[in-house]
């Protein structure tokens, strides 16, 4: 036997020599639901380690991260029933709790990277990324609500806008509408490839904000979210996104997913991000608690895997407790 691959296996210090893939708390996104009481903090109930917090809450939550080398948060606002309504008015209202959060956390952070979440359905009493008129998800209204509210959360200090809502022309508009108000360091992270995918119930359970059931409102996503079975219709969507001013291109969900962000990765010379979702992370606790799996060991494997796919960027709920594990690795 002349080959013998093993032997680049042999210690610790050889396996370092030869890594391929290297993750390290610079590449990670710590997800943060905002609470508009300031002091209040609420776990999120399938998800367990994860709280939705009011902003001293979070200050504190981000001085940890920041101490452990996490400094990019993306922040989702978990809005009363009281503020929601068909098209979002409280988005872009004066007082509104997350713009006025995003305001300290530059205040007091103000070298941390900002990434909001640009859709409608925190804000929906439809529970839809868009807004529905007629029992349908209205594209072209939807567009006009979204720059608004683009303009808004730049004005407030986020440094990248993250379009989740899938409707058709996004980017480009939320990019000239940010242009026109001079806006024109703020960057966008599409969330380019995302799936109608049945990994978001506990996003969903934390923001209260699944499709609601009644008669004339879709009670799914599909009309806008991918199809789970397509990859080609992937790389179109990234080629629009590119052409339309996105900074980075985004995959969502993550793992089920790798190929899709292999294919944009190798597509495309800009930013890979990728969403390592909630049930995706739920699914590992939960294995995790039974004593069936080793939390560390697995997610460690799972955000490596993300980062060996070609993810630059990863968002995922381990980001904290992936980076102090990481501290204290001697190898
Ligand atoms: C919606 C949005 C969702 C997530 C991020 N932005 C849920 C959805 O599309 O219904 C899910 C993230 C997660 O599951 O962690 N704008």
């Amino acid at each position: 036997m002349l080959s013998r691959p093993r032997r680049n296996r042999s210690s610790a210090a050889v396996r370092n020599l030869v890594r391929e893939t290297e993750l390290n708390a610079g590449h990670l996104v710590q997800p943060i639901f905002l609470l508009p009481d300031p002091n209040a903090r609420l776990p999120v109930r399938s998800l367990p380690g994860t709280f939705r917090m009011g902003i001293e809450e979070v200050l504190r939550e981000i001085e940890q991260c920041r101490e452990v080398g996490i400094h990019s948060f993306m922040m989702f606002p978990a809005v009363p029933q009281e503020h929601k309504d068909k098209t979002g008015t409280y988005a872009t209202a004066d007082e509104n709790f997350y713009l006025h959060a995003a305001r300290a956390i530059k205040d007091r952070f103000p070298e941390v990277c900002l990434i909001s979440d640009a859709a409608l359905d925190p804000y929906s009493t439809d529970g839809h990324d868009g807004v529905v008129i007629d029992g349908r998800i209205h594209n072209d209204e939807t567009l006009k609500l979204l720059d608004a509210m683009a303009v808004a959360q730049a004005q407030s200090g986020f440094d990248i806008i993250g379009p989740s809502d899938m409707m058709d022309g996004r980017v480009g508009s939320i990019r000239r509408a940010l242009d026109k108000e001079h806006l024109t360091e703020t960057a966008i992270m599409s969330y380019t490839a995302k799936y109608a995918s049945a990994f978001y119930g506990p996003f969903r359970d934390a923001l209260d904000s699944a499709p609601r059931q009644l008669a004339d409102v879709p009670s799914d996503k599909k009309t806008y979210q991918m199809d789970p079975a397509n990859v080609r219709e992937a790389l179109r969507e990234a080629d629009l996104d590119a052409a339309e001013g996105a900074d980075y291109l985004m995959v969502k969900p993550a793992l089920n997913y790798l190929d899709i962000i292999y294919r944009l990765h190798e597509a495309h010379p800009l930013p890979i991000a990728a969403y390592h979702v909630s049930g995706e992370c739920a699914m590992l606790l939960a294995a995790a608690e039974r004593g069936w799996l080793d939390y560390e060991q697995a997610a460690s494997e799972a955000l490596l895997s993300i980062r060996r796919a070609g993810a630059d960027v990863i968002i995922t709920y381990f980001a904290k407790d992936f980076a102090r594990w990481n501290q204290a690795r001697p190898f």
